[in-house]
Parts: C-alpha cells; structure tokens; sequence
C-alpha cells in the first residue's frame, strides 16, 4: 500500500480540513506531518463548524486512527484546548489518536520569542500566527529543541534549561518583557503536558510502514500551502516547515516509493494571510467583495484574509514540487456572482512575460490575465455535476488545460455535503 496526500497549493486556508473528513471513510489512518498550531482546519457537518489545529481532520469519523507525526510541532496548551472542545462535542479520541515520539514542544518561552521576533522586524515582520512555530522550528534544526518522548526521562531538568537559554534570548536580545506571560501561561502548559500524556505516545514511523505491510490505507493531511514552505515558497514570508510533498516523507518517516496519490487543493481563486508578495491580489471592492463572499477571516487568528483572482503561475509551480496526481478546486460558490472572472496566466517582469515562479516576487510582478465569462448561478444548492452551469464547466476545463491535470473534486459550500465528485468522460 501507498501513502496518498492532500495538501495545499496556494498560501494556505484552501478548504484541507473539509477535504480530509470528506475522504476519512475511504482510509485507515489520517496523519499530519507537519506544522503546528498556526493551522487552522475547518470542519462542517450537521450545522456545527469545528476547527482543528494540531489534531487529524479524520477525527470524526468513527473506527479511524488519527496520528500526529514526528514533523509536527505541538503546543499542549492548544493541544488541551482541542481535546476539551472535542470532549464537549461528545468526542472521546483516547483510543484513536497516537502521538510520534519524535513530534516537538512549543515551549511558553517559544510563543514569547515569536513575538519578541515580530516586534523587532517592526514594518518587515512576517505576519506570523504568534503561536511559536519559527523558534520551535529553529530550536529543532540548532538541534536544542525538546520532544515529547523526553517527558518520559528526566524532563524538569531538560525544560529548565532550555527556558533558562530563552530566558536570556528575551532579556538581552530583545528587552523584551516576559515575566508576567509566562508565569500565566506555564501552569497552563503543565497542565496540557498531563492531557498530552495520557495519551499513545509512540514511534509512528514503525507503527505506519508496519501498517502499510499489512495493507492498510493512509491519507497524509498537509498543513499551510505549498507557496509557504520553508524552501520554495515566497521566503522569507512563509512558515518554518517543508509544506510540499517532500514534508510528509520527512515529516512521518516514509520512503519516497511509497507516495501514492497526490491531491493538491486551491480556492477558485487566491488568499494569503500575514505579510509577503501576493502578485494578483485585490486592494479593491473585487476584492472586498472575494473576502465577504468567502467570509475570509483567518481559522486561527481571525485576521482578515487578502484575496485576489486565481494565479495560474503559482499554481504550476506548486503542482510540480508536489508531483500532485488529481486537483480538487474549492470554493467555486464564492465566485457565483461575478461577472466575469480573471485567471492570472502569467507574469509580466520588466516588460517581458514569463510563465515561470522568480526568485523573488516583488511589487514589479504585474499578473496577465484572461478573463472568462461568470457562471452566475447559485452553485450551493448543487448535488451533482450535469447541474453545472456551462461556463463552470469550461472554468474547470480551462484550469485542467493550463495544468494538464484532472479537478477531480469540486467543492461548493463549506459543508461535507457540498463535494461533488466530478466523472471524466
Ligand atoms: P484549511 O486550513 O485548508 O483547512 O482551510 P480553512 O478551514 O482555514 O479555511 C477554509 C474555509 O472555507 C473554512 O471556513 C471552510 O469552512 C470554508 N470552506 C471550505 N470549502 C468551502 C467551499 O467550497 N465553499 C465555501 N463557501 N466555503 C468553504
Ligand atoms: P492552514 O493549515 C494560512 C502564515 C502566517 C504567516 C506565515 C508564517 O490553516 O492552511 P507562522 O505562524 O507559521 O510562523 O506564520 O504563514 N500561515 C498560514 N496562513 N494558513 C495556515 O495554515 C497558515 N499557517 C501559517 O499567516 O504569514
Ligand atoms: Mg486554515
């Protein structure tokens, strides 16, 4: 058996939690593989919404093993906070949800760094989500980072001086005031720490190639975008991790051979949250009107999302670090009351177009697009694909043209319900 993975094409939000609950039925495990709780994974189903940020969206669904692998990183606080809101839902995922071994601890002192970074970067900071992710991730790679097997041998004296070094970050590096923070927020990190044990803390990597020896089925679940990662997104605004499919090999130990499916996921058109270049962004009522219609505020932060028109150029790039087999489009809803609509085909740099993805993106990127004629049609109520309206059908075939690969799934609404499978002829 392969290891199938779905994850994000653009800057993030695309739709991954509701695509992974809606595909949970036909695998065994669900597991993340990177990231951490700057992700936030949006779940509908009978009139309640869930987010998600550290735990599997495959949560929900009865008899399946959700696993948090050893490229995650994990804060206990939000992580006690998930529990107890799954708790209160009438959840209960003790039996279900293993941890890696190998998965690292956002300290307190972590989340204080991350704002003491921002503060300091003033007007170039990166819009992070302040959860911790970059000095976690940092702290991981300078090889001082703390994981959650440690709390099993000898943990006080490993934390402390990990805190203490943190401790003189703060003060000396960045004046930075932290007593009062951190003594409210350390008794609430113990306590998650406790949540965090009483769970199965294991060596994922043996327990999932163990699980496709004996034939069982597993879906990666990506976090953030492709166009966020570490090595190839829009750095230095982009997260600490390795987004792309390359991510959940590192991120959950499992050989390359074994990738199965990719299922890259993009918005019918683009968002980005936090600062960095965004080429066919939309400073305008279009873009006003993308945000109301999308209700783009972030899952996490609550922060109002940027939005612009599909971009094709970025789009291709994704696509090809991520070897994606099947496209699944999301949120073509929000675009039933345009017009027309534009598609950016490619970039415009000092008066000549390439079709490529520069080094960098700067405000001299100008998009060109095409425009195609609106479906306006209220694609919510729609249960199958014979009732797409013709100029949704040609959207789709256009985007499946320029990539050269199928939309396999097109999403409609926010709810499980509104996935249309879409048949090729
Ligand atoms: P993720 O981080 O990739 O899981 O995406 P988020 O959950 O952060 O953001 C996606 C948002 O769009 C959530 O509020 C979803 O409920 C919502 N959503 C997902 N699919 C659709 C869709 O097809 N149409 C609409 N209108 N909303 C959707
Ligand atoms: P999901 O999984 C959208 C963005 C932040 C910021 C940058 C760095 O829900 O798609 P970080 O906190 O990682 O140091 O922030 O990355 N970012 C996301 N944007 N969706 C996410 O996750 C994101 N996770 C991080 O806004 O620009
Ligand atoms: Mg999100």
């Amino acid at each position: 058996m392969n290891v199938d993975v779905l994850l994000g094409l653009q800057w993030g939000d695309e739709g991954k939690g509701k695509i992974v609950d809606v595909l949970t039925p036909k695998y065994d495990i669900i597991s993340r593989f990177q990231g951490g709780p700057n992700a936030g994974h949006t779940l509908e189903f009978n009139n309640v919404k869930h987010i998600l940020h550290t735990i599997p969206s495959g949560i929900f669904r009865e008899n399946k093993i959700n696993i948090i692998g050893n490229g995650v990183v994990i804060d206990p606080i939000i992580f006690k906070q998930e529990i107890d809101k799954l708790h209160d839902v009438g959840i209960d995922i003790s039996k279900n949800l293993y941890i890696s071994k190998k998965a690292h601890l956002i300290l307190p002192t972590h989340r204080l760094l991350d704002a003491a970074s921002e503060e300091k970067k003033g007007k170039t900071k990166i819009g992070s989500t302040l959860k911790g992710i970059g000095p976690t991730y940092k702290d991981k790679i300078g090889r001082d980072g703390l994981r959650v097997g440690d709390l099993i041998h000898n943990f006080d004296v490993k934390y402390n001086s990990r805190i203490d070094n943190h401790k003189v970050m703060l003060t000396e590096f960045f004046k930075y005031n932290y007593e009062e923070t951190l003594n409210a927020c350390e008794k609430d990190w113990f306590e998650g720490i406790n949540v965090l044990k009483s769970f199965k803390i294991v060596d994922t990597e043996h327990m999932i190639n163990e699980a496709l020896i004996a034939g069982k089925s597993i879906l990666a679940e990506g976090a953030q975008g492709t166009l966020l990662d570490i090595d190839f997104g829009s750095y230095p605004f982009v997260t600490s991790s390795n987004t792309i499919c390359a991510g959940a090999c590192t991120g959950l130990g499992i050989a390359p051979q074994k990738i199965g499916n990719v299922f890259g996921i993009f918005k019918a058109y683009c968002t980005r949250v936090g600062m960095g270049p965004f080429p066919t962004e939309l400073n305008d009522d279009t873009g006003t009107k993308l945000r109301d219609a999308g209700n783009e505020y972030g899952s996490t932060t609550g922060r109002p999302r940027r939005c612009g028109w599909l971009d094709l150029v970025a789009l291709k790039y994704s696509v090809m670090l991520d070897g994606v087999t099947e496209l699944i489009m999301m949120k073509g809803d929000v675009l039933d009351d345009f017009d027309t609509i534009k598609i950016c085909v490619g970039y415009e740099i000092d008066g000549e177009v390439v079709e490529h993805f520069p080094f960098e993106l700067t405000d001299d990127v100008k998009p060109v697009y095409v425009e195609l004629p609106g479906w306006k049609t209220d694609l919510t109520q729609i249960k199958d694909q014979n009732e797409f309206p013709e100029e949704l059908n040609n959207y789709i075939s256009f985007i499946e043209d320029e990539m050269n690969i199928p939309i396999s799934i097109a999403s409609v609404g926010p709810n499980r319900a509104q996935t249309i499978f879409l048949e090729k002829e």
